[in-house]
């Protein structure tokens, strides 16, 4: 067998690797077995790709790995699982940048060899744009998710902003066209694209971030996709696209949950912060105690926990299954009311949950839970807020209007553990704190619900 139909073999297993592990990862029981696949696709497709001699030595290669490798597992050693987003983000943009290179280098090759290949140039246009706004998009999500980056932009960004994208465009044409003077373009049309990421990224902010994300995500993947006909590369063409499709519907799914659409992420105003919820609901709220808590749930037949960001800052996924344990022992009815936006990325709180070994089963997404909110005796809310937030379905000049959310609510007691009245993630005070039938736990959420606990346990 030729080399050549080695390395289509390989690409083809990989191929059909990344599709059966994508397909897996769409459900939590089987996503371990999907990422297993993919993982397995990646290890083939790398292999096999080292085993065409026409690209670069082996040295430059192992030299390569080793940095990359490097610098991969210091930032994620290094990484506190709240902070993946920004994670995510970084990756998204070194994906972007790659393809920026391969896209530049190949491009050069071709003209100084004064070869005229449309596909190549096409190609390396659109991966040059797309590939330039990924990293500097990224880089921008990634400050504005650390909260270094504050800056929402200015008040000709619109018109620079579309200037931009007409310089680009027109770079893109005359690249496309193979022009004698294409490699000096294809530097502006690079430095075009950095420059639209930025000015795209800017405004955005406060609760939209999760859709940038995921969209960032789907063009980097989309930008690996067209590098991949630079190369000629099928299995490049194949697992960019999978990416970019994949972080679309992803995307979809996140404006869904905040009930936005993308163009009013992408050129809508970012949700304004009000007021700290101490200034108008200080001395409103009714303030309960673990024991308490305790009694009430004693005499509980149904009790659902509705997780948040607070519980993956405080690391309470073990103490809410030791709860859960208890009140199952006592013959409570236990189940968990999961927003798709929870946390701070996708899936957070079915990850943590699934590392305190709770089961899938007694997940239930938010289509699943709300029905089930009225038959609820209790709800503990842990470290959640926007998505528990009333304002969304009842106020129509809230910043998150019409945003589907958690209707905990409906309960007949809802008790919030949180340490103060701070809003969450989008800035906006929370009415249901000042609800008649909310009870607030001001305490840290691992703290406060092994505090809760060991009241039961001893009663
Ligand atoms: P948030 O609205 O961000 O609220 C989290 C709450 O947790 C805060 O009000 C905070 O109040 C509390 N908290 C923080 N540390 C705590 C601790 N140690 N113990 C107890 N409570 C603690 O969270 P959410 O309801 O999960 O909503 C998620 C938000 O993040 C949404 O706006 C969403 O759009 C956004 N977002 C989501 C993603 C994805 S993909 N999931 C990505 C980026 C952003 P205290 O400070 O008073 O304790």
């Amino acid at each position: 067998m030729s080399r050549a139909n080695v390395i289509d073999i390989g690409y083809l297993i990989a191929a059909i690797l990344f599709i059966l592990g994508l397909k897996g990862l769409g459900r939590p029981r089987t996503a371990p077995r999907g990422n297993l696949m993919g993982a397995t696709g990646m290890l083939i497709a790398v292999l096999v790709t080292l085993f065409d001699q026409s690209i670069l030595s082996y040295q430059l290669l192992t030299i390569g790995l080793c940095v990359g490798v490097g610098i991969g597992a210091l930032l994620a050693i290094r990484v506190q699982m709240t902070s993946m987003p920004e994670l995510v983000a970084l990756f998204n943009g070194f994906g972007g940048g790659a393809s920026v290179l391969v896209a530049a280098s190949s491009f050069i090759e071709v003209t100084e060899l004064g070869q005229s290949d449309s596909q190549t140039a096409v190609a390396a246009a659109i991966t040059s744009l797309i590939g330039a706004m990924t990293l500097s998009g990224s880089m921008i999500a990634f400050g504005k998710l650390q909260g270094k980056l504050t800056w929402n932009g200015f008040r000709g960004l619109p018109i620079i902003r579309a200037l931009a994208f007409l310089v680009s465009v027109a770079l893109a044409i005359q690249i496309g066209g193979f022009q004698p003077e294409g490699q000096l373009s294809l530097w502006l049309l690079i430095a075009a694209g950095f420059l639209l990421g930025i000015l795209c990224a800017v405004p955005i902010g406060g609760a939209d971030m999760p859709v940038v994300i995921a969209l960032l995500n789907s063009l980097s993947g989309i930008a690996a996709s067209t590098a991949g006909f630079v190369l000629d590369n099928s299995l490049l063409i194949i697992a960019g696209s999978l990416v970019g499709a994949s972080g679309l519907v992803l995307t979809q799914i996140m404006c869904k949950a905040m009930n936005r659409s993308l163009l009013d992420v992408l050129f809508g105003a970012a949700p304004v912060a009000s007021s700290s919820g101490d200034d108008i609901y200080g001395d409103k709220v009714t303030s309960t105690s673990a024991e308490e808590i305790a009694m009430l749930l004693e005499i509980s037949e149904r009790v659902i926990i509705v997780p948040g960001y607070g519980m993956a800052v405080a690391q309470a996924q073990h103490a809410v299954r030791e709860l859960m344990q208890t009140l199952q022992k006592r013959e409570i009815e236990v189940s968990f009311g999961i927003h798709p936006v929870a946390g701070r990325m996708p899936g957070h709180m079915n990850v943590l949950l699934a590392e305190a070994e709770i089961d899938y089963e007694h997940l239930l997404d938010m289509d699943q839970v709300n029905p089930t909110f009225k038959r609820a005796d209790v709800t503990i809310v842990i470290g959640a807020n926007d998505v528990v937030n009333p304002a969304a379905r009842n106020d129509p000049d809230s910043p998150i209007a019409g945003m589907p959310i958690l209707d905990v609510d409906d309960s007949r007691t809802v008790i919030v553990v949180k340490r103060s009245l701070s809003p969450g993630f989008a800035g906006i005070d929370n009415p249901l704190f000042v609800a008649d039938n909310t009870l607030l736990y001001f305490s840290d959420a691992r703290e406060g619900i092994l505090e809760v606990t060991k009241s039961l346990t001893e009663s």
